[in-house]
């Protein structure tokens, strides 16, 4: 196994997924409890991550000593570079002016982390984000990469099997950089890549009897594939200690509260409560036009439908979510980091601070890819593992302004129509996200031989792979405006329909 070290980047996450690529085993631990978990884990080798803090100030991070000392390999990340150079005898100053964003290294060297990738004298793209440099190397480091703003671009000490990178091989703007991370876990630790989903489930199912050992654990599914394969997950660990609920807050699309309830009642047989709350909802969104707003109502609400339904069923203090990483780190802004909140996720920066249930989050360091790879590993239906993200909050952040029954109505059969000419032509698994979304504005049309003053609706569809970034989805030329013609003549209420070709970023992927 590998252990990750994390030093408080944002993309250490990004680390540990590189490295299940690799199909090898990693433990993220934060830097405080390092050493116990190098303990406990005996690893094969260990990856120091990015982080905030500056090597020469007084007071920051370090590496545990006990790393070092039992001759493991490291791979040392942008702070983490600096900070095993800062304990190994080298020096780091504090930079005056930062490198951030794209940057081409020079390979100058060969080392074992480039083995049968990079060459002498190749140019690599890579992605850089630091402040402060290593200006002199620990004894026993060459330097085996440069650019022009980073001298140490990489240090190797191919000996001890020491590696630094100044720049994050774990972002996908290092092209290479997950094959260097595999380079890394492979060649130089010299581990299998024989590790699958099928060991993380049991990982995970360990993880899930330890945590909640005799206690009940009440499950939101929401419709979608995340809380899906939680719930799934949690019952195969802890069975008949689970319930779950299905909060019908009425902003699903058309069919899908239905298909929830079927497969979890008749193909898994698992207990299910289906709460009809579509009036609380809808009551509660009347009059509400700002996202943030709707968002954290409707995460609040589903919180006190929980609650009340766990009251019902007696004794159970966990609520389980199918929190994904994405999720998390959108939606938390960490101390002393440079993260700020995009949007409230319902699942996570909703809940109010007076819920008094304990959560479990056995999905929170996957991406969604993988989690429909662990949800085929638990015997999940493909077409149900293969369906688009849908939001926690529904439809009601694909109406911007006022959420009213009626708006649901409309948005649902213009959506249904849109996916059903997906599906035709052939192209919904191609595509990472498809939906409508129905405006607040109203344009003048003409239908027959009189005038329409209806609503606009955009069509969204985006390719992605971890719903981070995104693209427009390019469609054939003729299938948008057949199914413009589609949504306008068999939809009453709308008239106009317009295609949305934002990336993310600058936009995102919902409106809302
Ligand atoms: P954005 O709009 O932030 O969306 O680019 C990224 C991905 O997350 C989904 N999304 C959510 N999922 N609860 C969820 O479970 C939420 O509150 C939520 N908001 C956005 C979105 O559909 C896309 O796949």
């Amino acid at each position: 196994s590998i252990l990750i070290v994390d030093f408080g980047s944002q993309v250490t996450q990004l680390i540990a997924r590189r490295v299940r690529e690799a199909g090898v085993y990693s433990e993220i631990a934060p830097f405080q409890s390092a050493a116990e978990a190098f303990e406990r884990m005996r690893p094969r080798g260990v990856i120091l991550s990015g982080g905030p803090a500056s090597v020469p100030e007084e007071g920051s991070p370090r590496a545990p000593q006990a790393i070092f000392d039992s001759g493991v390999p490291v791979l040392g990340i942008c702070y983490g570079q600096q900070v095993m150079t800062q304990q190994l005898g080298g020096t780091v100053e504090k930079g005056m002016s930062g490198e951030f964003g794209e940057a081409y290294i020079g390979v100058e060297d060969a080392c074992g982390l480039f083995d049968a990738l990079w060459d002498e004298g190749d140019r690599h793209q890579v992605w850089m984000s630091h402040g402060d440099k290593v200006t002199a190397l620990a004894p026993g480091f060459r330097v085996v990469a440069t650019s022009p703003g980073a001298p140490f671009a990489v240090i190797a000490d191919d000996t001890r099997r020491y590696y630094g990178t100044q720049f994050h091989p774990e972002v996908v703007h290092t092209p290479d950089g997950g094959r260097l991370i595999g380079n890394f876990a492979r060649h130089v630790c010299g581990l299998t890549g024989d590790w699958t989903m099928a060991e993380f489930r049991e990982a995970k199912i360990a993880d899930i009897r330890a945590q909640v050992g005799q206690g009940r654990v009440i499950c939101g599914l929401s419709g979608g594939v995340d809380s899906a394969v939680a719930a799934v997950l949690i019952h195969e660990a802890i069975g008949e200690q689970l319930t779950c609920v299905f909060v019908d807050h009425g902003l699903m699309r058309t069919g899908e509260a239905e298909q929830v309830v079927s497969l979890f009642r008749n193909h898994y047989n698992i207990p299910l409560v289906h709460v009809n709350a579509e009036p609380l909802f809808m009551n509660g969104l009347a009059g509400v036009t700002d996202p943030e707003a709707k968002r954290k109502f409707i995460g609040k609400t589903f919180i006190d439908v929980f609650e009340d339904e766990a009251k019902k069923i007696g004794g159970a203090e966990f609520l389980a979510q199918g929190t994904l990483y994405p999720d998390v780190i959108e939606s938390v802004s960490f101390t002393g980091g440079p993260s700020v909140t995009i949007k409230s996720h319902h699942n996570v920066g909703g809940l109010p601070e007076r819920m008094n249930m304990k959560l479990v989050e056995p999905l929170r360091e996957l991406f969604k890819d993988e989690v429909r790879e662990l949800g085929r590993e638990l015997g999940l239906p493909d077409a149900f593992v293969g369906r688009h993200p849908f939001p926690g909050p529904g439809l009601a952040i694909r109406i911007p302004g006022e959420v009213t029954k009626e708006r649901c109505d409309i948005l649902r059969k213009a959506d249904a129509i849109y996916l059903e000419e997906i599906r035709n032509a052939g192209l919904y698994d191609a595509i990472w996200q498809a939906f409508a979304v129905l405006l607040p504005v109203r344009s003048v049309g003409v239908m027959g031989d009189g005038r329409t003053y209806d609503s606009v609706l955009a069509l969204r569809a985006v390719t992605s792979t971890d719903g981070m970034t995104a693209q427009a989805f390019q469609f054939p030329g003729d299938f948008l405006p057949r199914v413009a013609t589609r949504i306008v003549n068999e939809v009453k209420g709308i008239n106009r329909v317009t295609y949305d070709y934002t990336s993310k970023p600058p936009g995102t992927i919902e409106w809302e």
